[in-house]
Order: C-alpha cells, then structure tokens, then sequence
C-alpha cells in the first residue's frame, strides 16, 4: 500500500488487515507513521518515495523476498496542489511524478510477477478529478486523468492475462490531503466529504466485486454519464459551479 501512512491509505491497511490480509506492508514516504501503523496491524513498513523508481523497486523486492509475492498492489500516494498553467515546472513536473510516474513503475515491477503466476490484482488511487475535473487545479485535474486512462489501459492489456485491476475515483474524504487544499473548492468537497473508513468500505466491496471503477461517492457516476452524453454542457455546468464557489452569495 503506497501513501500506506495516513489518510486513505491508513484506513485501507487497517481494514484488510482486519479482513484477514496475510501481511500488509505499509509504504510511505513518512517512516515513522509507517513503522507505527505496521507495528499495529503486524505488517511490514517500507520507506518509500513512488516518484523514484529505484524506490519502487525495493519496495517490489522487500515485500517479495518477505512474503514470496504480492497478491494485491495498491498504488494509492497522492498529492494535490493548487493552481494552473502558470504554475512552475518543478511543481507540474513534483506532480506529474507523484499521480503518474508512480503507477507507471508500480506497474512495471509488480506485473511481471503477477503475468508469471497468471494472477494478481493491482488497485490504483485515481480521483473523482481524473473522471471530471478538479476546480482550481490543473495539475491534479490532468495527473489523475491519466492515472485512470493507465488504469483503463492495464485493465485493456492484461485482464485476459489474469490482471484484475480497480481504480478508486472518491471525492472529497477527509485527510490531511484535503484539510490542506485551500480556498472555495477545498471547501466545496470538504462539505461532502466521505470519512476514509467509508472508502475502505466501498473498496472492500469494489474489490469483492472485480469492478474496474470503485466510487464512493455514488453521484460520480451520474456526473460522468452526464459528461459524456453531453460535454458542452457538462462544461457550461461546471462554469456556473466554479463561479458559485469562487463567490458563494453570487
Ligand atoms: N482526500 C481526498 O479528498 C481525495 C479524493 C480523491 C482522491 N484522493 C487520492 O487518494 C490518495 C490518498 O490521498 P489522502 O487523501 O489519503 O492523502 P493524505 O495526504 O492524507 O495521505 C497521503 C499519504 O501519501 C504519502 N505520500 C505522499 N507523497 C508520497 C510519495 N512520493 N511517496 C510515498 N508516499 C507519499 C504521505 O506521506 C501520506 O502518508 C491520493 O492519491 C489522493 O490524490 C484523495
């Protein structure tokens, strides 16, 4: 589990640990959180940065050489960050490495294992922005798009070859993640927020059910049927939106 720490990822350790996971090893980029959950849930903790892929590679590796394979890979670390074109490279580039690059080498160092025994499941930690948009932010608008469209493409690729593959796509939940997210869309999603132990729940569920698409927030899908049914005015939508929370009493 990357991003295993805290937030989501914290309420889904602790859950299939609960559901009687064989181990559950937690990997983040805060050591110290994860040596904590994993000494509560009897798991296996690995320091972890997704957006180095030598990391990845040892993370593939530690849990490998513990447990003889990895049943389940949930590529879940994420990270927002506010903001358009105009934003500097180094943050597109921080982002693009965090929501993509990982899944990308999460994939490349888990499905060989997987394609060998002809089975394995690999959950990837998208957004209700990667099917819609995210208000205020381009960077995690277009990074979780393209973490649902590789999402789509490995389930395309290697569903025939035993490769299930779930992508998560909530909406608000309250972390850390979106206490942090300023401003009039921070709020919008906070005011709807599902609890992450509510995800867990729908995960545990989407799972169970081998469904590409996990959502918890049920109204996603409604939103994205809209979308592709009619974009122009899916569009117009989520103008009147942007402009009722940049100025709520408009
Ligand atoms: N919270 C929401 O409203 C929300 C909604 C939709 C999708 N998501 C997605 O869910 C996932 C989890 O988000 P969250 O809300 O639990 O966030 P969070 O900030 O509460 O937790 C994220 C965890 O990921 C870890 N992390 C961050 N960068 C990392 C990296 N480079 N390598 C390894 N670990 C790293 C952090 O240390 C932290 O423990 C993310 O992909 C996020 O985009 C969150």
């Amino acid at each position: 589990m990357t991003g295993g720490a805290n937030g989501i990822g914290r309420a889904l350790c602790q859950r299939f640990a609960a559901e009687g996971a064989r181990v559950v090893v937690v990997a983040d980029l805060d050591a110290e959180r994860a040596d904590l959950l994993a000494k509560e849930i009897n798991g296996l903790a690995v320091t972890t940065d997704v957006s180095i892929e030598a990391d990845v590679i040892n993370l593939v590796k530690r849990a490998t050489d513990a447990y003889g394979q990895i049943d389940l890979f949930c590529s879940n670390a994420g990270i927002g960050t506010p903001g358009g074109d105009d934003e500097p490279n180094d943050i597109w580039q921080r982002i693009w490495e965090v929501n993509l690059m990982a899944h990308i080498y999460a994939a490349r160092h888990v499905l060989p294992g997987m394609l060998a025994r002809g089975e394995g499941y690999i959950l990837a930690t998208a957004s209700a922005a990667g099917l819609l948009t995210q208000i205020g932010s381009a960077p995690y608008s277009v990074t979780k798009h393209a973490a649902v469209a590789f999402a789509e493409w490995l389930a395309i690729t290697h569903g025939d070859a035993g490769i299930k593959v779930s992508c998560l796509c909530p909406q608000g939940v309250n972390t850390d993640l979106l206490r942090r997210s300023a401003g009039g869309a921070g709020e919008f999603l906070r005011a709807g927020a599902l609890e992450p132990e509510q995800v867990a729940d729908a995960v545990v569920k989407g799972l169970d059910e081998e469904r590409f698409l996990i959502l918890p927030h049920s109204e996603v899908a409604e939103y994205f049927r809209r979308k592709a049914t009619d974009y122009d005015r899916w569009l117009r939508g989520m103008r009147r939106l942007q402009a009722n929370i940049n100025s709520p009493t408009a």
